[in-house]
């Protein structure tokens, strides 16, 4: 057994959506949490900005001996993947445990994958699916303006701004026929409401942080990391900017009060 905490990081919110689901899949496991919120959005960034901005990011968990590293970040673990040869400890991104529950769950073999700009210029989802079972079709839809709606708290599925922005990016999937959409980016699950009452009940919404939050939880069980210690863990976050935004909105996303229990740092320092 090891208590050591699972260090996860994002660009900013989005990897709450991979927190949830620990917290629900592992409650007695540790988490450290990193948000860039000083440098967000990362999706329309180059790479060898993404690449530097990720490895400072997972160094600073480092320096807090976590025992695993997940980039709860679809821009990083696409343009990144191989940030495991340098770490030293277990790692994961999001794309391959979304890729496998994707070709597990379509029907029809028609999957929708919407992510960053960054994201869906590399093919990552498309290219591991495709490799994987060639009669899938993919089609792929960057949608750059849903994480700045995230990061400012405009995620109400009753939102006209939600509701258009939604269906801008949204509507060459649907007429495309798929009947699986890859939320491919970690802050989509937050508008996942309004996302779903566009594209219908009969479209299965793939929640990248949920895939990734299973995925961690058998990496560890397979490593003999996991902390088999029967206490609710703790879950400490840290953000590179002023805390006051991301504890607002983190407090609805995880339905509880996270006022105060936010700590800015310093990435510059990692
Ligand atoms: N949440 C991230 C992702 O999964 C990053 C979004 C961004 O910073 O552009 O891609």
């Amino acid at each position: 057994m090891n208590t050591n905490a699972i260090g996860v990081f994002d660009s900013g919110l989005g990897g709450l959506s991979a927190v949830k689901q620990m917290l629900k899949a592992m409650p007695n496991e540790n988490i450290i949490y990193f948000g860039d919120t000083g440098r967000v959005p990362y999706g329309n960034r180059s790479t060898d900005t993404i690449r530097r901005y990720a490895m400072q990011d997972a160094n600073f968990l480092l320096k807090h001996n976590v025992k695993m590293v997940v980039a709860a970040c679809g821009t990083v673990s696409s343009v990144a993947p191989d940030l495991e040869d340098v770490l030293g400890v277990p790692y994961t991104g999001v794309v391959l445990p979304t890729c496998f529950t994707a070709l597990r769950e379509s029907k029809n073999g028609k999957v929708g994958v919407i992510g960053t700009t960054a994201t869906i210029n590399s093919h990552s989802y498309k290219t591991r699916i495709e490799q994987k079972n060639p009669d899938f079709q993919v089609f792929e839809q960057d949608c750059p303006l849903f994480v700045p709606l995230v990061e400012n708290g405009i995620i109400d599925h009753n939102d006209r701004i939600v509701q258009l922005v939604v269906e801008k990016y949204l509507s060459p999937l649907k007429n495309a026929g798929v009947d699986t959409v890859i939320l491919g980016c970690t802050h989509y699950p937050i508008l996942k409401e309004a996302i779903g009452d566009y594209m219908g009940d009969d479209v299965l919404l793939i929640d990248s942080g949920k895939e990734t939050a299973l995925y961690t939880k058998k990496v560890l069980e397979e490593n003999c990391l996991s902390n088999t210690c029967k206490d609710n863990g703790t879950a400490q976050f840290f953000v590179s900017d002023t805390p006051d935004n991301f504890e607002k909105i983190a407090s609805l996303f995880l339905s509880k009060d996270m006022q105060g229990k936010v700590s800015q740092i310093n990435i510059e320092e990692y």
